[in-house]
């Protein structure tokens, strides 16, 4: 958990939890699968703040797995390395300990020697050609590069070799402690993807491993990542503006459980963002009950494909500029979670628009303005 907690679970030693609550939160009609979970951390002593994340080691789809050792005429049972060189099974290796989804350089240096087809990996290689290479790996996964190079074969202990070490995931935690007590709450996005030219189905490790194949007693490793550049405000009274569009809602309906627990006078503006309002409006009847006790003093979305044009979050907070920068006059906190490519992006310019516009500034005394907001620590990020 987080670092300063007395717990003897961590990244290193992660905790076995449970996952108890694994609901889908799109409904019928929508483009998505994006889930609530909650998983348990009884008797772990595992705690976290609101603005945490969570960290999960997941493991390899089997049937991905069976398909990569039956490529390679492989039992399974061979012995090899793990990362940290303890011998295990090279299926054990590489449910748990490897990545099959990015092939590594390794891999790519190693097939030309295999398969004369592959010598164009060669030159992918050369530090000049990163756009190439990044290009060629779009959509390819390791079964897919052993299926294009089928003179290629490995030693099992060769293979391993070849493959980097699996890395845990992080996600942002969307639930109170002390609201929830030795649970965790999560709002999870499943990545499924069809490239072209692939013949299987491609599933985003840990998320298809929660919303897939968790299910179980002790199944999920986890651990508590410590975030402390995005917390509540530490005075109650301060209000806060939060934009999470998508699953960056996540810490957010943490923070609304927090505010409330805490009897917080702040006043909160809350903007979410999604596809369709009939498919897509997650933790809907929560929000509205907010609203309705007078947590949520504001509550605005932004239906991207509701109609014609596309609506944002941010042409929301242009709209109401001018009680968006009524509200930073007055001290709000303004936070974001979700997108880094592009919505952090566009959000930041909106802020800075809403400035110029509402409170009259140059474009250098925006950017001034929303400097200052982020030494004040009030202009606070959590994306990914
Ligand atoms: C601080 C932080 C907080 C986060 N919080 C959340 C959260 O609250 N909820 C949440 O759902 N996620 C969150 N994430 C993202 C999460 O950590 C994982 O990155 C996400 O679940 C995908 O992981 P995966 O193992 O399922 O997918 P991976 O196996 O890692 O696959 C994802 C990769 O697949 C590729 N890909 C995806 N779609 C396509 C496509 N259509 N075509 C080709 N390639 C594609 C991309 O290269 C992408 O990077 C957070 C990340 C961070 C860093
Ligand atoms: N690493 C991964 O594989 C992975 C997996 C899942 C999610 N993610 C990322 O996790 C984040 C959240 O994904 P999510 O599925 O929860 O939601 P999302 O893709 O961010 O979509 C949420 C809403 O934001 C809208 N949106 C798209 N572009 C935007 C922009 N420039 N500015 C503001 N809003 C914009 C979407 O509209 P439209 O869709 O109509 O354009 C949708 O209405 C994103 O970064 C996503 O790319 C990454």
């Amino acid at each position: 958990m987080s670092t300063e907690s007395a717990s003897e679970y961590s990244r290193k030693n992660p905790f076995p939890a449970t996952l108890t609550v694994n609901r889908i939160l799109t409904a019928e009609g929508s483009n998505k699968d994006t889930r609530h979970l909650e998983i348990s951390l009884e008797g772990s002593g595992v705690t976290y703040e609101v603005g945490d994340s969570l960290g999960v080691f997941p493991s390899n789809d089997p049937e991905l797995v069976e398909a990569i050792l039956a490529n390679q005429g492989f039992s399974g049972e061979e012995q090899v390395p793990d990362p940290v060189g303890d011998i295990i099974s090279l299926r054990q290796a590489l449910t748990e300990k490897y990545i099959l989804s990015e092939p590594a350089k390794q891999i790519l240096k190693a097939l030309p020697e295999k398969d004369e087809s592959a010598e164009f990996l060669t030159d992918l290689l050369d530090p000049g050609e990163k756009g190439k290479l990044a290009d060629y790996l779009w959509g390819r996964d390791v079964l897919d590069i052993l299926e294009e190079f089928t003179a290629a074969r490995f030693t099992p202990e060769e293979f391993v070799k070849v493959l980097r070490k699996l890395q845990p995931r992080l996600y942002s935690i969307a639930s109170s402690q002390r609201v929830v007590g030795e649970s965790v709450h999560l709002t999870l996005a499943v990545v499924r993807y069809q490239p072209k030219g692939s013949r299987h189905l491609h599933k985003g490790v840990c998320s298809t491993f929660l919303a897939e194949r968790a299910d179980g007693a002790g199944k999920v490793p986890v651990f508590s990542h410590t975030a402390k550049h995005f917390r509540v405000p530490e005075n109650t009274d301060q209000a806060t503006i939060m934009v999470g569009p998508g699953t960056g809602i996540a810490p957010f309906r943490a923070m609304l459980q927090e505010r409330k627990a805490t009897g917080a006078k702040g006043k909160n503006w809350l903007f979410f963002g999604e596809q369709q309002a009939a498919s897509d409006f997650f933790y809907k009847d929560e929000f509205e009950s907010y609203q309705a006790e007078g947590v949520l003093n504001t509550f605005t979305t932004a239906f991207s494909r509701d109609q014609p044009e596309k609506i944002y979050v941010q042409h929301r907070m242009l709209e109401n500029g001018a009680d968006f920068y009524d509200w930073l006059e007055n001290g709000a906190s303004f936070y974001v979670c979700g997108d880094a490519a592009r919505m952090a992006k566009d959000v930041d310019t909106a802020i800075h628009q809403i400035v110029e516009k509402f409170g009259g500034k140059t474009e250098e005394q925006a950017r001034e303005y929303v400097d200052a907001l982020k030494k004040e620590k009030r202009y606070l990020k959590d994306v990914y």
